[in-house]
């Protein structure tokens, strides 16, 4: 197996990159990419360490050469928000990266299971598809927006509210990638209960939580550890749905005839992708509320990225 990192050297890329080293199967090949000067020496660094996961550096002119033979291909290469901004004030600096590097996956692999993190991740994953579709190659079921973050967020902010192990809280989050659209489904946390109060409060912070990273780093950047764990998480679904495991993961996907374009929710993976888009269940009467007030908001994301590739 074959997994490249596109955007390698930055905040998120190089600590997903360790673990993706330590972690990976043995035997997988991870190929780290970016426009940086320092990508060689970060492939260099990670090569060090004792695992048998090989690792690859490419530069500038290296990219058909990183993507040779990907079976998955995850791209957090991009510009972070800094305080003030929102994720959509990214689309100017981000659209035309994730376009390029797409065009690029689509002419040199193009079965490969595709992972953005790059944001405005509602908007980006609308302007991948659209370039895979260009290029005659899309297939629905190999594009995913990593929305992994939102799910570890709520599962650690609800087990430190209720005082259990957060490996053990399961909270599915739905929707999509940036403020009222990330639409934690705490009605279906099992094992525990919540007032209206901290419905409320628990909704508003899983929502906020890139905020609160973007404030707390003050102009340095925004959530990169956290956004490691939790590429490497999807990834590591990814690799076992490759390896013919029935994997069952979150993520923000095309959803013909369901709540928008792309929306996100559990998929059931094998090797070729999606094999099925699992039903959210029931909601609460809030969540019921807090989806229909997000959608139009959600599809304007996607629509951005549509009109963007469409011209
Ligand atoms: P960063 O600035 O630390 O790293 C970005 C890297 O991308 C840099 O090394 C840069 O050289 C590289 N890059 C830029 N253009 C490139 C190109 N054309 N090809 C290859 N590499 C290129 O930023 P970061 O903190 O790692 O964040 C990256 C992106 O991920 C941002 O857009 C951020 O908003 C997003 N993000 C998404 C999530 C999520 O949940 N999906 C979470 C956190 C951050
Ligand atoms: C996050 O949720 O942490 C990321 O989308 C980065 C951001 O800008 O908030």
């Amino acid at each position: 197996m074959k997994v490249t990192v596109l955007g390698a050297a930055g905040g998120i890329g190089q600590a997903l990159s360790l673990l993706l080293k330590t972690q990976l199967p043995a035997g997988t090949d991870l190929a780290l990419f970016d426009i940086a000067p320092v990508t060689p020496g970060v492939a260099v660094d990670l090569s060090h360490i004792p695992t048998a996961v090989s690792v690859k550096g490419y530069g500038q002119d290296g990219l058909t050469d990183a993507l040779q033979g990907a079976d998955i291909v995850l791209i957090p290469a991009g510009v972070p928000r800094k305080p003030g901004m929102d994720r959509s004030d990214l689309f100017n600096m981000n659209a035309g990266i994730i376009r390029n590097l797409v065009e690029n996956i689509a002419d040199t692999c193009p079965k490969a299971l595709i992972g953005i993190i790059t944001n405005p991740v509602n908007t980006t994953v609308a302007i991948a598809a659209e370039v895979l579709k260009q290029k005659g190659v899309y297939d629905k079921n190999r594009l995913f927006g990593v929305t992994t973050l939102d799910v570890i967020r709520a599962e650690t902010f609800v087990a430190e509210l209720k005082g259990k192990n957060p490996a053990e809280i399961t909270v599915p989050v739905i929707g999509g990638h940036s403020g009222t659209t990330i639409l934690p489904l705490l009605s279906q946390v099992e094992g525990v209960e919540f007032s209206q109060e901290e419905v409320e409060s628990l909704t508003h912070r899983i929502q906020n939580a890139g905020t609160e990273v973007v404030e707390a780093k003050a102009g340095g950047g925004s959530a990169t550890l956290s956004m490691g764990q939790a590429a490497a998480r999807f990834c590591f679904s990814l690799a076992r749905a490759i390896q013919g495991e029935d994997v069952i993961e979150y993520a923000y996907v095309e959803n013909d005839g369901g709540d928008a374009d792309y929306f996100a929710q559990a998929v059931r993976l094998n090797k070729d992708g999606v094999v099925e888009i699992l039903p959210y269940g029931e909601l609460s009467a809030f969540e019921e509320k807090s989806k229909t007030d997000m959608l139009d908001g959600l599809k304007k994301d996607i629509q951005m990225g549509v009109d963007f590739v469409q011209g």
